[in-house]
């Protein structure tokens, strides 16, 4: 019997299933399935520029930024893996590695690598890139594009970046289409809005650029914070009269 599209619905969530194969992409936007926020990476061998590696093995005891292309020898992408090495020295001062990824092989990615560093002149292209072509690891990365193709008709990545913490669990995740290029300033601002975020009880506020200040989370009380936050804070004064917005420097 055919399973039904609620049942597909439910395992989803239930057994984290990407059912992008599976379900009509009317029902995509509705339905969000793959790897999310708190999920933990899937442990997977994967050839790079660099070798084999282990998924599970490279990420773990560091922050990494997996990202991914829709393919080698494209405009937009070469921009963005030639940013990507130009902001390398940012993410290596804050631990963080970096592992991109896209469907071509290994050869056509080490031709591309030449056209991004040319295209991006004292850049190298230091971070190894994996390679996919069955498309496996991007099902399982949730990294495919549903509107994308190739020429064979096989689906290409999106535009996806996953902050993957310590833990091997996602913090946070980008997912951009084909046609609109990721800004690195954003991608090391959030990095340092999470890392900071792992050590104090604070949030980063809307706009928020490193050196501001952060908040303070609802669940430590003024007491707690007196002692969190010996620095100091600042409480807002709202309409309600409820002291909820309190900055601090962190
Ligand atoms: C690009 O990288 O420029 C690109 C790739 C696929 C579709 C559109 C743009």
């Amino acid at each position: 019997m055919p399973r039904s599209l609620h049942a597909d619905y439910l395992l989803s969530f239930i057994f984290n299933i990407n059912t992008h194969a599976t379900l009509s992409s009317s029902l995509l936007p509705i339905i969000m399935p793959g790897l999310t926020i708190g999920d933990t990476i899937p442990d997977l061998e994967a050839e790079t520029t660099q070798g084999k590696i282990n998924l599970h093995h490279f990420c773990s005891n560091s922050w990494t930024i997996l990202f991914s292309h829709p393919g080698d020898f494209t405009p937009v992408c070469t921009t963005e893996l030639g940013k990507m090495a130009e902001y390398a020295k940012e993410f290596n001062q804050r631990g963080v590695k970096l592992l991109g990824l896209s469907c071509d092989d290994i050869q056509s990615h080490n031709e591309w690598i030449k056209d991004i560093e040319a295209f991006t002149p004292g850049c190298k292209v230091s971070y190894p890139i994996m390679s996919d072509p069955k498309r496996e690891i991007i099902k399982k990365l949730n990294m495919v594009d549903p509107d994308e193709k190739d020429s064979s008709g096989n689906n290409l990545p999106s535009r996806a970046l996953h902050i993957v913490g310590p833990d091997l669990q996602v913090k946070l995740s980008f997912l951009y289409p084909a046609t609109t290029g990721r800004n690195m300033d954003e991608v090391v601002r959030v990095v340092e809005s999470l890392q900071k975020a792992s050590k104090f009880k604070i949030a980063t506020p809307a706009n928020w650029k490193p050196g501001d200040p952060a908040v303070i989370q609802p669940s430590v009380t003024d007491q707690q914070a007196k002692d969190m936050f010996p620095q100091g804070f600042e409480t807002k004064d709202l309409p309600s009269g409820k002291n909820y917005l309190r900055f601090t420097k962190v």
